[in-house]
């Protein structure tokens, strides 16, 4: 009897403001071998393991999105290629590739271990990556990450252009750190054949400093940017927030994703997966559904696809993030990386 139902078609999930949930976005592990300063404290407190979900069960659960008609997923963490054995999780959920319910497999990494991991991906199905880099300056990127190493991070990189992995670079935009960098940042991806997409610091966890000293307004950037370059609107959409133009000096593309200055809220088609099973509807608000239980009070995927339901349909309108009074606490009290950006 179970059987018969399970086979029925599942509906695909739209949400109470008419959005279609496409994209699932999936941090495997809180955990990061970097220490941004925008994301992280210098001391975290990660998870303990036991608490995390198993890569069968990731599985499990991202197919069950899938089966509801999301079509793109995207890795992340904390780092995720941090997370042992990881590649397994790859490799199985590319079966969805290779059948044609699923259009593209992708990561978000700080390419640390990218070196290690790219002809893999590569060879599992995955075209493109985004990559996290703020600075192309080694002190600098040391100041940033606290912990990470620019030569490594380079490394990886080639290993990405060699695999031929497609990149995108994403770099958030932080006062008086990397302001009067951008340019070469520019330059730097462009000359590469890489996109290049500049964020605006979200107010996202306990960090050690201030947010008002680290934020920087991407209207003001790119006013700045004008100055030097030539920037074309252009209707090139990846299914992501970013804004692109095309820099005419380098025939590169250019993002802009400002959550804080402008809500793209309204064709937001995404919800976050975390390692432990919570389903969270928006990146910069609260609410959230716990998939865990009923995946594992359940063999059948029934009682999951219930739940999948009913948190769709909690699903907010849009974030309301504030960086305003300094001292204040932050927006959305969970870090970043919980969430995988
Ligand atoms: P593609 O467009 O597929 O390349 O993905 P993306 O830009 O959404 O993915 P990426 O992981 O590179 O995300 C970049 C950053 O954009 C994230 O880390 C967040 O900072 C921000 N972002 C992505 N989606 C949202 C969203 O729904 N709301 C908000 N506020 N920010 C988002
Ligand atoms: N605000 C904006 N972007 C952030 N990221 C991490 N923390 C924040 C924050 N508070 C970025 C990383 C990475 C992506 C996953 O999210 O730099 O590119
Ligand atoms: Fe790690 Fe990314 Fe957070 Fe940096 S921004 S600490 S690389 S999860």
């Amino acid at each position: 009897m179970r059987k018969r139902m399970q086979k029925l078609p599942l509906s695909t999930l739209t949400d109470r403001y008419g959005r279609d949930i496409t994209y699932l976005r999936v941090s495997v592990t809180d955990r990061c071998d970097f220490r941004c300063v925008y994301c992280m404290s210098e001391h975290m407190t990660f998870l303990p393991k036991r608490e995390l979900l198993t890569l069968e069960e990731l599985y499990r659960l991202c197919s069950a999105f899938v089966a509801r008609g999301v079509r793109r997923l995207r890795i992340t963490g904390g780092e995720p290629l941090v997370r042992k054995n990881i590649m397994w999780l790859f490799k199985a959920l590319a079966r969805h590739l290779d059948n044609g319910t699923l259009d593209e497999l992708t990561l978000t990494t700080n390419a640390s271990q990218l070196k290690r991991f790219a002809h893999d991906l590569k060879a599992v199905g995955v075209e493109r990556i985004n990559v996290s880099l703020d600075t192309l300056d080694a002190d600098r990127f040391r100041a940033i990450t606290r912990w990470g190493d620019l030569g490594t991070v380079m490394n990886g990189l080639a290993a990405a252009d060699e695999a031929g992995l497609k990149v995108k670079i994403n770099t958030v935009a932080l006062k008086e750190t990397n302001e009067d960098e951008l340019d070469e940042m520019i330059q730097f991806a462009h000359s590469r054949g890489y996109d290049l997409t500049l964020i605006e610091t979200m107010p996202m966890g306990d960090v050690d400093g201030d947010r008002t000293d680290q934020y920087l307004p991407l209207s003001i950037v790119r006013a700045r940017l004008m100055y030097r370059w030539t920037l074309h609107d252009i209707p090139h959409r990846t299914g992501g927030p970013a804004r692109y133009v095309e820099v005419r000096e380098t025939g590169g593309r250019l993002g802009f994703i400002t959550p804080m200055s402008h809500n793209f809220c309204e064709s937001c088609n995404r919800v976050r997966l975390t390692c432990t099973g919570t389903l969270y509807m928006c990146l910069g608000q609260e609410d959230a559904a716990d998939l865990r239980a009923p995946l594992r009070s359940n063999p059948d995927d029934t009682g999951l696809h219930d739940a999948i339901d009913q948190a769709i349909a909690l699903k907010p309108k849009g974030h309301d993030f504030v960086i305003d009074r300094r001292g204040a606490k932050p927006s959305v009290a969970r870090h970043m990386s919980v969430t995988g950006g």
